[in-house]
């Protein structure tokens, strides 16, 4: 039987229509957790969610002893009061000070293995804490042509692989029509965690994130940059210009080493999804992108 719009039953059901609308697609633990509580007892971690509990780490040397050993990777990419208490910490909310931390451990990175590394490490944007995975790249860094989108989606954050749900299937298509394909390509995204029910990285979460995609772009050093839609077309040419002005033009992205890296800003695949009528131009933008790299 159907229950009828005044049931219990069907108020529920309308709540959970309501929640998943809105994008609360899923539950991180059982219960609440009360991080102010945590915060005054540290000792207690039966509420912590088990997002938030990562690896402990490494001992560092007793100031007594003779020799001052440096602080691994994995132990400086984390946040000074988790270094100190040896214990992870609730995500707390993003400053400035985890802009200059994530600037510094990217730049320390010297190959894309240690970049992933840095990132893995890395505790300091609060999206971290409520993705399923790290999703740092995927096709091949040699590639001649890197694609960069916003943020992972829900199949995204399940796979650990940037564009492999709807998005991505329609890139592989557009790929496929210039006689690429992922093993031609190298494909990452500005956010490298999924934002909570695929809500949009606060601009603080975008800046805590740039420093890691912009020296991934600098390791790969392709010779076309793509920049995929408008949020990361804006955070790569820090421009405020909208993407339906800037797709089709060549731009330039400048590496912190000055290296310049010709850059086509085209329309997302998902607005492509949206609006298939909006192909031809992304069609016209592939054009380009075939052409430069044949030069
Ligand atoms: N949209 C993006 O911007 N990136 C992905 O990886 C998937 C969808």
């Amino acid at each position: 039987m159907v229950p009828d719009a005044d049931t219990p039953s069907a108020s529920l059901r309308e709540l959970l229509h309501f929640y998943a609308d809105a994008g609360a697609d899923e539950v991180l633990s059982e219960g609440a957790t009360d991080w102010f509580a945590q915060a005054e007892t540290p000792e207690s971690s039966a509420g912590a969610s088990e997002k938030a509990v990562v690896a402990q780490p490494e001992r560092v040397a007793a100031p007594s002893s003779p020799q001052r050993n440096e602080p691994s990777p994995a132990l400086r990419s984390m946040s000074p009061a988790r270094r100190e208490t040896g214990r992870p910490q609730p995500a707390s909310i993003p400053d400035g000070a985890q802009v200059a931390r994530a600037r510094e451990l990217a730049r320390e990175a010297r190959t894309l293995d240690e970049l992933r590394e840095q990132l893995a490490a890395f505790d300091g944007c609060n999206l971290k804490f409520t993705a399923k995975n790290l999703v740092f790249a995927d096709g091949n860094p040699e590639a001649d042509l890197m694609f960069v989108g916003e943020a992972p989606g829900r199949d995204e954050d399940i796979e650990g692989l940037p564009f492999v749900g709807r998005s991505g299937q329609l890139l592989n298509r557009m790929l496929a029509a210039i006689g690429r394909d992922r093993q031609s390509a190298y494909i990452a995204n500005v956010i490298p965690w999924r934002p909570p029910g695929n809500r949009t990285p606060t601009p603080i979460e975008t800046e805590i994130c740039r420093p890691f995609i912009e020296r991934q772009i600098e390791l790969a050093a392709p010779k076309v940059l793509v920049t995929l839609g408008n949020p990361s077309t804006k955070t790569l040419l820090n421009t405020q210009v909208g993407i339906m002005r800037m797709r089709g033009n060549w731009q330039e992205h400048r590496t912190a080493d000055g290296i310049v890296i010709p850059t086509m800003p085209t329309l997302h695949p998902a607005y492509l999804l949206r609006n298939p009528a909006a192909k031809k131009l992304a069609w016209r933008d592939f054009l380009e992108i075939k052409a430069r790299l044949a030069d």
